[in-house]
């Protein structure tokens, strides 16, 4: 049988207003069809549970080696997330053995006492009106991420602009990317110099990238490349995926409720708040072959957007996705990725949500929203990045 045309649209999904509203517009790129073709970016996307989780296994039919937009000379480190096997396969051992669970259990009691010293300072006073990502989340990301990598004290908040700027690089070139390039400043300079070998604390995870080095398993050039890595991959995303589960605890007061009788369904109510919102909208890739998807065929060589956001709340897989529920068995969600790329850093995420949102839970009795959550104005990357709440002592 001769495979239906592509449907397709010339909708910017990545204009302002579409940014603003992504829920929605990726929600409608998903009803449309299992395959629809962007006209303005010369892409696929496809939106459906189903077939973004063959996508994302089947790396041999998409490839990583060239993404949406892809540009080999960006600013963003070129490694791993660019890479197909045997290169990623070898990479991967190499981080995936610094970043295992047992490597971050270890680091549990930094992570609880940075928790500690926040949320002191958080309710020193009681009750308190904040914003939860520029004051808790971020505050605290951006200090145990560079502390666990070994950098310097000094710039640290050259994060945020580092992190918008890196972000760009991973959608189309648009008003949006140049707002985050003019912001960047110096921050490059500044992560490029501090994950330098002589910046590094030794006894740290950026330490043992160059260990790794230094034993053969990789070159000293991808050891600072997995360095840099770890730190644009590492801090945004916990960032807003943290910020989105205490904006989701302010929204549905039952549900933290529940939570806090219960503080052990912690680790699954953060899965539930990653599969209710995904810091990234989608995954790029290339199809190395003629894909077909239903009636359709994605042809070789065309350029695809596999949309974790989307899929994870296509309600031919997930009963009433819109709920927030922290009991809901949430196994199987693409917030993490799915296959060999899944996300390396999953323990190091989770053992900071344990430690920080932990401590939440333990001392606050209930959030309250102070205001409406404001979007991160980035087109790939995905989120609340306002979030006022107020905070009740328990
Ligand atoms: C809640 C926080 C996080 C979320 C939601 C998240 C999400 C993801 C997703 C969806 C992917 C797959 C991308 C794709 O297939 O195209 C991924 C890959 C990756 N993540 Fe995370 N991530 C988080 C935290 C972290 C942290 C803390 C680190 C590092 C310390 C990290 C490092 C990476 C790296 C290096 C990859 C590429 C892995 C590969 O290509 O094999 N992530 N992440």
């Amino acid at each position: 049988m001769m495979a239906k045309p592509l449907p397709s649209t010339d909708k910017d999904l990545f204009s302002r207003d579409s940014v603003r509203n992504s829920r929605a517009v990726d929600d409608a790129i998903r009803e449309m069809a299992p395959a629809v073709y962007l006209e303005r970016e010369d892409i696929v996307m496809l939106g459906r549970y189903e077939h973004v989780s063959k996508g994302l296994v089947d790396w041999k039919s998409f490839s990583n080696t060239s993404r949406p937009w892809h540009d080999p000379n960006s600013v963003r480190p070129e490694i791993l997330l660019t890479d197909d096997p045997p290169r990623h396969t070898q990479v991967r051992a190499v981080i995936g053995r610094a970043l295992s669970p047992k490597a971050m259990k270890a680091m549990d009691d930094a992570f609880r006492r940075e928790a500690e010293i926040l949320v002191d300072d958080l309710l020193r006073n009681g009750d308190t009106e904040i914003d939860a990502v520029s004051g808790i989340t971020a505050r605290y990301v951006h200090k145990v991420l560079p502390d666990l990598m070994g950098l310097p004290e000094q710039g640290r908040e050259k994060m945020t602009p580092f992190g918008n700027a890196v972000w760009a690089t991973m959608g189309p070139m648009n008003d949006l990317f140049h707002e985050a390039m003019a912001g960047a400043g110096d921050s490059f300079e500044w992560v490029d110099k501090s994950c330098n070998r002589e910046s590094i604390r030794p006894d740290s995870l950026g330490g043992e990238m160059y260990a790794a080095a230094d034993r053969g398993e990789i070159s000293e050039q991808d050891a600072k490349l997995l360095t840099l890595t770890i730190l644009s991959a590492g801090s945004d995303t916990t960032v807003i995926t943290m910020g989105n589960a205490i904006n989701l605890f302010a929204r549905f007061p039952e549900q933290y409720r529940i939570l806090r009788d219960d503080p052990p369904l912690l680790r699954n109510a953060f899965d539930e708040a990653l599969r209710w919102d995904a810091p990234s909208r989608m995954a790029g890739r290339i199809a190395q072959v003629d894909v077909p998807v239903d009636d359709y065929v994605i042809p070789a060589g065309t350029r695809c957007g596999l949309m974790f956001a989307a899929a994870n709340r296509d309600p031919r897989r997930w009963d009433q996705p819109e709920k927030f529920d922290v009991r809901r068995d949430v196994r199987g969600h693409l917030g993490w990725g799915q296959g060999i790329h899944m996300c390396v850093g999953k323990a190091l995420a989770q053992a900071e949500a344990d430690a920080l949102l932990g401590e939440l839970v333990k001392r606050v009795k209930c959030i309250e929203p102070a205001g409406e959550p404001e979007p991160w104005m980035t087109t790939i990357g995905h989120g609340p990045i306002k979030v006022p709440v107020r905070l009740l002592a328990a």
